[in-house]
């Protein structure tokens, strides 16, 4: 549904993008996850048609982004990290005219207003001033305006920044509604936004692409740390100091409320499964299960975008 291929960016001396490739599927949510200034709004801007790119190609729904612009925006729905609302508007006729400027017909302008009016939970505000209304609220009025003409796409970015917990949990509730039914981008910087919301994560940094996974494998390739989680049967001897003796182990911490689990930290190809296994051969420790454990989105973020390098390897 989208592809993009080697796309840069610069403006003027300033590289933004740096050679960009990714393809998303239809009917899945990709997130977008990166530090200040990686060039994820830069991307999107380019995706939706408000901006050339220097060179590279980008295709939305079979469409070349900058030979058929209009077919593409058509299929597009843009939240923008500040949505253009009209404030003196209501939130009623201020869809009513993005509906029109986007090409819906006159006769199903009411009821495509009506229906994004519902899904966005703004029912109860529709005759208000946009500029009355609280933040979650305009938000919501954002991916109103975007989903309005029905588009197959949708490109959000940052879609719950300043809101309050809540608002953030029907924002993404709303999100999650799409899925499967359209193909969403959206970026954000919360980790757990796109644990929650995302099949894929794209991690971006300084113009480039540094992993692109399913939420669940992203890092599995990446070298953080060895950790495993080990379990000795009930009752048994605990044996942390043993753990501890082994070669190459950093850490054992006893998991809480669980005396005979405890997680293990060791070097990267200190291959430390192995080593628990045959240590607990051959001094016959009651070993229960020993299960290794992926990196966190978390580690993987901070290892790929170069921050805390030192603390993480
Ligand atoms: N119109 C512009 N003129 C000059 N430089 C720009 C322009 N837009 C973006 N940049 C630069 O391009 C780089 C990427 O910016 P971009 O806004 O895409 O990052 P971002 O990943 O969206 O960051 P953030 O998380 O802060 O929103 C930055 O260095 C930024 O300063
Ligand atoms: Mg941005």
């Amino acid at each position: 549904m989208i592809e993009v291929q080697d796309l840069r960016k610069n403006f003027g001396e300033r590289m933004a993008l740096d050679g960009i490739s990714f393809r998303v599927e239809k009917g899945e949510i990709l997130g977008f996850l990166g530090p200040n200034g990686a060039g994820k709004t830069t991307t999107m801007r380019i995706l939706t048609g408000f901006m050339p790119p220097t060179s590279g190609k980008a295709m939305v729904a079979g469409f070349d982004v900058m030979l058929r612009p209009r077919e593409v925006k058509k299929r597009i729905g843009y939240l923008p990290e500040h949505p253009p609302l009209y404030k003196e508007m209501t939130v009623q006729s201020y869809l009513g005219f993005v509906a029109r400027i986007k090409g819906v017909a006159g006769r199903q302008i009411r009821s495509s207003v009506g229906s994004a009016l519902e899904r966005c939970g703004l029912l109860e505000v529709a005759g208000r001033l946009i500029q009355n209304l609280s933040k979650g609220y305009q938000q919501r009025v954002g991916i109103a305006q975007a989903i309005v003409h029905s588009p197959e796409v949708m490109v959000l970015d940052e879609p719950t920044v300043g809101l309050d917990p809540r608002q953030i949990l029907k924002i993404r509730n709303l999100i999650r509604s799409f899925r499967g039914e359209k193909t969403v981008i959206l970026s954000t910087h919360i980790i757990p936004e796109v644990e929650k919301l995302c099949d894929r994560v794209a991690i971006i940094n300084e113009g480039r692409i540094a992993a692109l996974d399913d939420r669940a494998r992203i890092g599995s390739t990446l070298e953080i740390v060895e950790r495993v989680s080990v379990q000795f049967a009930p009752l048994a001897q605990p044996l942390k100091g043993r753990l501890e003796l082994l070669e190459g182990v950093r850490s054992v911490i006893q998991e809480d409320g669980a005396p005979n689990r405890f997680l293990v930290e060791a070097q990267v190809g200190s291959e430390i499964s192995r080593r628990i296994f045959e240590r607990a051969m051959e001094e016959r420790w009651p070993l229960a299960e020993v299960t290794p454990l992926r990196p966190t989105l978390e580690e993987v973020f901070l290892k790929l975008t170069g921050e805390e390098r030192g603390v993480l390897s």
